[in-house]
């Protein structure tokens, strides 16, 4: 992406001044904001406080009869099957279902391919020095999984369709250490982009240099929707067995940013030969999932339908904290050139660039005024942004009104920062 152009530095330095008064005036406030993590606010989790009484005390029992108290049970409830097969679009028989959370198993899928490898693999993946694809900005915490577990991180540049597939496709097709790849693959976190139809095709058919190549399919965001339509996403495992490569995807989710964010309920879908293997290394880790939780969402939720109607619920409370950002960004910075940032139809980020060089500062400045940003350098692998310009905001916790302060003292600092760039 190129650099972003100042439309008219002479008037922004000449404002120098003008901005340092106003920065020093907020700093009086005593703002104390946090913008940094991407959790639901009280409002959303309680709308899912009913999953406590969901179950009554003589409400144990699954539909095929399964005592969800006992042990057991290790694909997970086939109803709650049956919702998660819905969310991403595949089949009961392409799902496990886990604990609460999909980091965890996204984490223990990486881990049993370093220590086992994959069905259609040579071995464990870490006999040799092995890579990842990370498409950024992206997630640091996958990221945080590939340095923990010495998997060397290769940056490629996100667009508005998706990861820029050409280089991808160079990179797999020529060099054979390349095993993974991270997908954030429906509003993106933190740019909020969904991938094309074209992207996930290539995904599905482009050829690598490794067999036993995966793509590991982070559908955190599958339903999370903030206006009424929904940005359509090719289903990835169907896409990869028609292109021939049928166990490429790992696809994780959870209801995390659904009921309750670490007390709801991840699932793993794969190809038959994925899920089998993951099933044979889970059956020594655990006798079974909570399955009790299962059941209060099933009773909750009832059906996907019932999910989704949850969801709006979501967008509702969500949508106008999106809107507050766009707002204060047009009115503060609009037609500067200091800044681009997203609009997202979904997900729980927006996404800040800025001038070259500008971001750690912007984020200092702001945590000198009380606004607490995610650090500079987290969206991308080794927590380096090259360019140092990309910013996450995360406007879901805090009420509306603190998210219009704390979007307008980071525009102040965008203001401030770039002048004093541009003063030199
Ligand atoms: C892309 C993505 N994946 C996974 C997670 C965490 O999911 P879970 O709570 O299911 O572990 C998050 C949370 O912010 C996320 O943004």
């Amino acid at each position: 992406m190129t650099a972003l152009t100042p439309t008219n530095p002479t008037e922004i330095v000449q404002n120098l001044s003008d901005y340092e008064a106003r920065f020093a005036a907020i700093q009086q406030q005593g703002l104390k904001l946090d913008m940094t993590r991407g959790k639901p606010s009280s409002e959303q989790l309680d709308l899912a406080n009913p999953l406590s009484v969901a179950l009554s005390v003589d409400d144990y029992k699954a539909a095929d009869g399964t005592d969800a108290r006992n042990y057991g049970g290790l694909d997970g409830l086939p109803e709650m099957k049956a919702i998660f097969a819905e969310l991403l679009e595949t089949t009961p028989a392409n799902l496990v279902i886990g604990g609460a959370s999909s980091l965890t198993l996204m984490h223990d899928a990486v881990v049993r391919a370093l220590l086992h490898g994959v069905p259609d693999g040579d071995g464990p993946w870490s006999r040799s020095k092995i890579k990842f694809l990370c498409p950024s900005p992206g997630y640091d915490r996958h990221f945080s999984i590939c340095q923990h577990h010495g998997i060397e991180m290769v940056t490629v540049e996100l667009d508005g369709s998706g990861p820029d597939m050409a280089t991808v496709e160079n990179l797999v097709a020529s060099d054979a250490s390349i095993k993974g790849m991270w997908c954030v693959p429906k509003y993106s976190n933190p740019t909020g982009v969904t991938y094309s139809a074209e992207v996930v095709e290539r995904l599905a058919a482009m050829k690598t240099a490794a067999a036993d190549f995966r793509l590991f399919w982070d559908n955190a965001y599958a339903v999370h929707d903030l206006f009424d339509t929904t940005e359509p996403l090719l289903e990835v495992i169907a896409a990869c067995a028609k292109a021939g490569n049928p166990n490429r995807a790992i696809v994780l989710a959870s209801t995390s940013k659904i009921s309750f964010a670490g007390a709801g309920v991840a699932a793993l879908a794969a190809s038959p030969a994925n899920i089998a293997d993951a099933k044979k290394h889970l059956a020594i880790q655990t006798i079974g999932p909570d399955k009790l939780n299962q059941l209060r969402h099933v009773r909750f939720f009832k059906n996907f339908a019932g999910l989704t109607a949850h969801m709006k619920k979501h967008a509702a409370l969500l949508r106008p904290k999106f809107e507050t950002v766009t707002r204060i960004f047009e009115r503060e910075l609009g037609g500067t050139g200091l800044a681009s940032w997203t609009k997202p139809r979904g997900g729980y980020f927006v996404s800040l660039d800025t001038l070259d060089g500008c971001a750690t500062e912007i984020i200092k400045l702001a945590d000198e005024a009380g606004v607490k940003l995610t650090p500079a350098g987290a969206t991308f692998p080794y927590g380096k942004d090259p360019r140092n310009r990309n910013i996450r905001i995360a406007p879901s916790l805090p009420p509306a009104s603190q998210v219009e302060t704390a979007m307008e003292v980071v525009s102040l600092c965008v203001l401030l920062a770039s002048a004093r760039k541009l003063q030199g």
